[in-house]
């Protein structure tokens, strides 16, 4: 059974680019492993992150994800079973926040 959970959260004002890109590099390598795919969109202190995989390892790795001190004000805004993944097995990308929003219209 796979999901597509999607939330949004507020980074730390301390969290720099190169903090960005290091997690990110970390969490493509993670996920590949896992199952996982997704994108992460942040403007701003302003994060949205959509995950895609199989429940189980979505599941506990948004647990780690929601006790992570590097952001708060954690909102999952969704949780969907679906048929195929949308994204690519490519872990984990960044994206603009705009095409979050285009995926949120059309997926
Ligand atoms: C906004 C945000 C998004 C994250 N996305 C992922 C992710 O997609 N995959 C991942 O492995 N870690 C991600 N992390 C890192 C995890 O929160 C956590 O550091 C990682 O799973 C290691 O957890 P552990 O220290 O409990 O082992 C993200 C962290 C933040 C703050």
């Amino acid at each position: 059974m796979l999901i597509r959970l999607t939330y949004i959260s507020t980074f730390n004002a301390n969290i720099t680019e190169a903090d960005i890109d290091e997690l990110t590099g970390k969490a493509a390598e993670f996920n590949k492993r896992h199952g996982i795919s997704g994108i992460l969109a942040v403007e701003g202190e302003r994060v949205c992150q959509i995950l895609e995989g199989p429940r189980p390892e979505v599941q506990t790795l948004f647990e780690s994800i929601r006790r992570d001190p590097r952001h708060s004000g954690i909102v999952e805004l969704d949780v969907s079973e679906i048929d195929q993944p949308h994204f690519e097995a490519w872990g984990m990308v960044r994206r603009p926040m705009v095409d979050i929003v285009t995926l949120a219209f059309s997926l």
